[in-house]
C-alpha cells in the first residue's frame, strides 16, 4: 500500500465515511443490515441488470428490495445502453426511492463485458460519458455515483481520465477499486492511482480494494479518500466497520468481538435467511459459502470448513460450534 506522510488531524479522519462494497449474492438486505449495526455508513445493493429491471423479472425485484432502516442505500446497475440504463434507472427511481444510482463499470464477468457493461466501459470512453449524461439526466436531482476499476489492464491504466469525464458528466462521486479488470481480484489494489484519481477530481473519490483492518485504513486515508469501501474483509468479519471507525477518532474504544459473538452473529445470520427464503435446506445451502468467509480462521481447520461446505440445517451448524 503507498507510503505517504500523514497529513490528517483526528478531526479529519472522523469525517472518513464507510462503505460496504456491493457484492452480487452477498450483499442482500439482511447482511447489509448487520453491517449497518457494526459501523457501515452507506450501503449499496449488489449490481442490477438494467435489462432485468426493463423485463420486470422476479430476481430484479428481490435485488431491489430493502428496508428504511438501511438509508443511506444506493442501488447499483449495470448495462451498456445509454437509454435503457436511464429508463431503468427512473423505473427504480419512481418505484423504491432509493438514496442515490450507482453506476457499475468495474465488473469483469465476460457475461457482463460482452454486452458493453461493467469494466468493458474503461475501454470505451465514449459510451461511458453517454451513459453517465443518460442517467444523470434521467434521475436529476437524485445523486448518481459510479465505481470504477482503474484500467482495463495495466498496459491502459485510465482512472484518472475516467474520473474526470464521470465528474464532469454529473457524476456526485467515485469509488475506485483499485485493480483492472485483466487482475479480477488477484494481485494487490493499487492505492497510488487512488490517490491520483483523488489529485484529478473535485468531487468525493472513494478508495476500494484489500482493506483488511484499521492498519490498512490509517493508511489508506493518506491518499486523501474521502471514503474507504470494505468487500471480502466484511464478510469474514462485519466488525470491521467500528474497528476502522474507532481507529479514526470515534469516542468508543473498539473491542474485538468474543468467539461466542462471533457464533451468535453467524447463528443470527443464519435464522434470518431461513425466515426470509421459508426453506431450511434451501437457505443454509446459499449460507455455505457465507459461512466459509464467517469461519476462516476458527478453531477446527480444514475439517470444520469441509464439514461446513456440506451443512444443511442450523442444528447441524450448532453442533459443529458446539464441538469446538
Ligand atoms: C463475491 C463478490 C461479488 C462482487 N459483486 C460486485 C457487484 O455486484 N458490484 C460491484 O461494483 N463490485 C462487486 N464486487 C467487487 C467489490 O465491490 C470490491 O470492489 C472488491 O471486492 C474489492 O474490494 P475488497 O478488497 O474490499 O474486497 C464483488 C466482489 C466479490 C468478492
Amino acid at each position: 500500500m503507498l507510503e505517504l506522510s500523514s497529513c490528517f488531524s483526528s478531526s479529519d479522519r472522523r469525517r472518513i465515511s464507510l462503505f460496504l462494497a456491493p457484492m452480487a449474492g452477498v450483499t442482500n438486505p439482511i447482511f447489509r443490515r448487520i453491517c449497518k449495526e457494526h459501523g457501515a455508513d452507506i450501503l449499496t445493493t449488489e449490481f442490477v441488470s438494467a435489462d432485468g429491471i426493463m423485463h420486470q423479472n422476479e430476481r430484479t425485484r428481490r435485488y431491489l428490495t430493502f428496508t428504511e432502516g438501511e438509508r443511506p442505500l444506493g442501488v447499483q446497475l449495470f448495462g451498456g445502453d445509454p437509454e435503457r440504463l436511464a429508463t431503468a434507472a427512473q423505473r427504480v427511481v419512481d418505484g423504491i426511492r432509493p438514496d442515490f444510482i450507482d453506476l457499475n463499470f468495474g465488473c469483469p464477468a465476460s457475461k457482463v463485458v460482452c454486452r458493453h457493461g461493467g469494466s468493458s466501459l474503461l475501454r470505451d470512453c465514449p459510451r461511458l460519458e453517454q451513459v453517465a449524461l443518460a442517467v444523470v439526466k434521467a434521475v436529476a436531482p437524485l445523486p448518481v455515483t459510479a465505481k470504477i476499476r482503474i484500467g482495463w489492464d495495466e498496459n491502459s491504466i485510465n482512472a484518472t481520465t475516467t474520473a474526470r469525464i464521470l465528474e464532469a458528466s454529473g457524476i456526485t462521486r467515485i469509488a475506485v477499486h483499485g485493480r483492472t479488470k485483466a487482475q479480477g481480484y488477484s494481485g494487490k489494489a493499487n492505492w497510488e492511482v487512488i490517490a491520483q484519481v483523488v489529485a484529478a477530481v473535485k468531487i468525493p473519490v472513494i478508495g476500494n480494494g484489500d482493506i483488511a483492518s484499521s492498519v490498512d485504513a490509517l493508511q489508506a486515508i493518506k491518499t486523501g479518500v474521502a471514503g474507504l469501501m470494505i468487500g471480502r474483509a466484511a464478510m469474514n468479519n462485519p466488525w470491521i466497520f467500528s474497528e476502522i471507525h474507532a481507529a479514526l477518532g470515534g469516542k468508543s474504544k473498539f473491542v474485538p468481538p468474543t468467539f461466542q459473538e462471533r457464533c451468535e452473529l453467524i447463528r443470527r445470520h443464519c435464522r434470518e435467511e431461513i425466515t426470509s427464503k421459508g426453506n431450511e435446506l434451501a437457505a443454509m445451502s446459499s449460507m455455505r459459502a457465507r459461512l466459509m468467509a464467517y469461519t476462516k480462521g476458527f478453531p477446527g481447520g480444514r475439517p470444520l470448513r469441509e464439514k461446513i461446505s456440506r451443512v444443511s440445517s442450523l442444528a447441524e451448524l450448532e453442533d459443529l460450534f458446539a464441538a469446538l
